[in-house]
């Protein structure tokens, strides 16, 4: 820098007091900065140190850690400062196999909650029940996937300050609970129920600052959302075909593949069909050209059928998810109140008309395309997407993390009634002790 300076800007003693200035200085940041380094370097060092040390120090003499035990590490180990390098590691054993849903999301050890960049990634993941030896109380949580539920393998020992959590995405009428056991066994649910301690739906919903807005029980949905432009509008125009339904499970509890048959004969009156696409139906659409398939689904169709297998509280799952990224009005058909997932006039609830209704309300919107439109106008708002692989994940950790909750006592004394409040009918064949 200094021999660069244009001298016939400054004159000749100006010139040399501020060369030697610089000199000076530069001098002096330099010396700052090895110091600096060096000092860094040092605590860096005795931060892993000491990081090592704490890891390594066993926590606890092997053996059976009895409930309620005093001078359980776990209390001081909760107590370690969190934020999001904490170095205190949760643990979370995945009891079951991790074949299936969710704890298929969550791999092995850490790396998930890195992949996904978390707010919290300090949680370690494993299946293998002997990480710490024979002694499950070491884990911070124990995750029970809920439709691998079984009385005969359980833990054999718990502490207090373990959370036991319920997971299921399933539905709660496929899926319930009969053993009296579990009434007072969970003190944590990650379920699609909104009222989980994490919940985790199928679909979430962000407004346009990006935050997520549901779904929730009363959401104060936006009242005026602006009409559709002509572009749209012109899109939507193109559309042919009535309604489009992809199934795989051809019998269901909630008899879905009835309403279908009688939806069909009442649209056959007006000239209109319900094309059924997957193992159920006379169409194929391969799961390998799910991109070819939405975007023909998007093109032809007015209406696309979201209609669950069971009808249990809040369970909607990820078909709704396809009708509103893909331009398409869904019927839908399930046991959740909608109220608490989609913007009021952005879907049909097949469950509140009978069929003919229904073929003749569908008759007259795909008649009348300025009724039909309606139907999008939170489009310019709201956008749908699969929280599934990244922000439910990121969730149970974030919860490990959140002292207040973890250190707080909580039991579901009535397991099985807040899971399915029709468990006395759906267990009425369950032999308890067997
Ligand atoms: C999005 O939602 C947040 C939280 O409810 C709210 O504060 C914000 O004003 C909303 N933004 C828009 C554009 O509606
Ligand atoms: C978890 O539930 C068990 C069994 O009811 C209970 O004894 C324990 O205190 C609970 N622990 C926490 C941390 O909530």
């Amino acid at each position: 820098m200094c021999g660069t300076h244009d001298s016939r800007l400054l004159p000749q003693s100006a010139y040399h007091t501020n060369c030697f200035y610089n000199r000076f200085l530069k001098r002096i940041l330099y010396r700052q900065l090895t110091r600096g380094i060096f000092l860094v370097t040092c605590i860096c060092l005795t931060a892993a140190l000491a990081w090592f040390k704490l890891d390594t120090v066993p926590d606890q003499p092997d053996g059976i850690s009895w409930l309620g035990q005093e001078d359980d590490t776990r209390i001081t180990r909760s107590k370690g400062k969190t934020n999001r390098f904490s170095t205190y590691f949760k643990y979370i054993l995945l009891w079951n196999t991790p074949d299936y849903a969710p704890f298929s999301f969550y791999g092995q050890g850490q790396r998930v909650f890195l992949k996904n960049n978390c707010a919290a990634i300090n949680c370690y993941v494993t299946t293998e029940r002997k990480f710490f030896g024979a002694d499950t109380t070491e884990f911070d949580a124990i995750a029970f996937n809920g439709r691998l539920l079984y009385s005969n393998d359980l833990p054999k020992h718990r502490t207090m300050y373990q959370k036991f959590i319920y997971i299921n995405m399933e539905s709660a009428e496929n899926y319930p609970v009969c053993n009296s056991i579990f009434d007072g066994y969970f003190n944590w649910t990650s379920t699609y129920k909104l009222n989980s301690d994490i919940p985790t739906p199928y679909l979430m919903v962000k407004n346009n600052t990006g935050q997520v807005i549901g779904p929730q029980a009363n959401i104060g949905w936006s009242k005026d959302f602006p009409e559709i432009n002509e572009e749209y509008s012109r899109k939507l125009m193109k559309k042919s075909k009535a309604a489009a339904w992809f199934v795989s499970n051809c019998l269901t509890r909630s008899r879905r593949e009835d309403l279908v048959k009688r939806l069909q004969k009442a649209l056959a009156f007006y000239g209109l069909t319900v094309d059924v696409y997957g193992r159920c139906g006379p169409l194929k659409s391969p799961r390998q050209q799910n991109k070819v398939c939405n975007a023909r689904l998007e093109r032809d169709y007015f209406f696309y059928l979201s209609l669950e297998n069971s009808f249990a509280e809040d369970y909607v799952t990820e078909k709704l998810l396809t009708a509103l990224q893909h331009d398409i009005v869904p019927i839908v058909y399930g046991g959740a109140n909608y109220e608490r997932f989609l913007p009021p006039g952005s879907y049909i609830d097949a469950r509140k008309y009978n069929a003919a209704d229904l073929a003749a309300l569908m008759d007259w919107l795909m008649r009348t395309p300025k009724m039909y439109q309606q139907f999008f106008r939170w489009k310019s708002q709201l956008t749908y997407s699969d929280p599934s692989l990244v922000e439910n994940v990121c969730k149970l950790c974030k919860a490990l993390n959140d002292q207040e909750k973890f250190q707080e006592k909580s039991v579901y004394d009535k397991f099985r009634m807040w899971w399915n409040p029709n468990y006395h009918n759906r267990c009425r064949y369950f032999i308890e002790g067997y």
